[in-house]
């Protein structure tokens, strides 16, 4: 394999390393590019997951799509990883994943294979599955990969089925009949919940989810999994239907999203050098509430024909003094999480429009 001569190699910094990428500011477009990175949307996605990791301090993992290396790296520096397993197909990843591990001298295991056959020789505490678009056809391996009582955290960046956008498509990767609802993005999740649920339980596990974000066209979800045959039947009954006009869609994982918990201690970790973005996805995920769905109130406030959008806090303040939980939502900055039903919720807006 040729070196890099005719590669663009530059220092890049993020979180608490800085490291050798091929130029962000060409290379983070095509999928195509010799090493992959994407300095933007997925970098959100990395600050959650090495404040995350930090706080479940699995023993080892094994970020399974590396590219340029640079997740297992900050699992390693940041998050204290004693040990990680550095994986791509593409010799070049590996190679340059190779020379950012030694500057920060990780405590490194490098495999240039084929993900799901890593998957099934091996097995790991912790299994980070960042694939270009959908996690789907790889979803079984990692699955399996997972020691009982450790973590899968899994990305997705292929918006369109997952929201409900392409039901066909939906239905093909997915295995669900989706209509896009006004709480899609958190909809996203729910249908990656559901395929580690249905994943895990092919390899007699259960899942419990502890964190889901979404940012930009980015998908996250991280759960644990246990080989308890208990835990699949309790997620099982979690498997359900979404309404839209009568009609129901799905099946969805209709549990819990986050573990609220979890959530406060890695924004404990928190510091000026993660992304604001990930502050705030922490944030909000510490408090969401158990609930399916958000109410969209820019669509509600067009519906009932508001002259202006009422204020977020006069609402939810308004729904909390009548006994419901109310919150804004990490999903969208147009959501309200409320467990009241829809024809509160418009009396609600209502008058929080006359307010105004
Ligand atoms: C989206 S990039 C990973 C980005 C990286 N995790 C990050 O945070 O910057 C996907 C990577 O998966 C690798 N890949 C694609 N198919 C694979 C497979 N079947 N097994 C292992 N690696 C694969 C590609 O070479 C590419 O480097």
């Amino acid at each position: 394999m040729p070196p890099y001569s005719y590669v663009e190699l530059v220092p890049y910094r993020e979180g608490k390393v800085e490291l050798l990428v091929p130029n962000p500011e060409t290379s983070w477009q095509s999928a195509d590019v010799p090493v992959f990175l994407n300095p933007r949307a997925a970098r959100v996605n990395r600050d959650v997951s090495a404040l995350l990791l930090s706080v479940l301090k699995p023993k080892d993992v094994l970020d399974g799509m590396t590219a340029t290396g640079i997740r297992g790296v900050r699992y390693f520096v940041e998050s204290g990883i004693p040990e990680i397993a550095f994986n791509d197909i593409n010799p070049r990843a590996i190679d340059l994943a190779q020379k950012n591990a030694k500057k920060y001298g990780v405590n490194a295991r490098f495999y240039q294979k084929d993900f799901c056959v890593l998957c099934n020789e091996e097995r790991f505490w912790a299994v980070d599955l960042d694939p270009f678009g959908s996690p789907a056809p790889f979803i079984w391996s990692a699955a399996r990969a997972v020691r009982s009582g450790g973590y899968l955290l899994v990305s997705a960046t292929d918006t369109r089925p997952l929201s409900g956008a392409s039901p066909k498509q939906a239905l093909a990767k997915y295995g669900t009949i989706l209509r896009k609802p006004e709480w899609y993005p958190e909809l996203m999740a729910r249908v990656l919940y559901f395929l580690l649920f249905h994943a895990a339980a092919i390899h007699g596990k259960g899942i419990e989810p502890v964190l889901a974000f979404t940012y930009e066209h980015h998908v996250r979800v991280v759960a644990r999994l246990r080989e308890k045959p208990s835990l699949i039947t309790k997620n099982a009954k979690q498997i359900g239907f979404y309404e839209i006009d009568g009609k129901q869609y799905g099946p969805i994982w209709t549990g819990p999203l986050q573990d609220r918990e979890l959530a406060r201690c890695a924004l404990e970790r928190w510091d000026s050098d993660y992304t604001r973005a990930s502050k705030k996805i922490l944030e909000l995920a510490s408090r969401e509430p158990d609930v399916l769905g958000y109410y969209n109130v820019h669509l509600w406030s067009k519906r009932l024909k508001l002259k202006q959008i009422p204020r977020f806090d006069v609402i939810t303040s308004a729904l909390r003094d009548q006994g419901f939980v109310a919150e804004r939502v990490l999903w969208s900055d147009k959501g309200i999480k409320t467990d009241a039903d829809p024809q509160v919720f418009e009396e609600v807006l209502l008058s929080a429009g006359e307010d105004k």
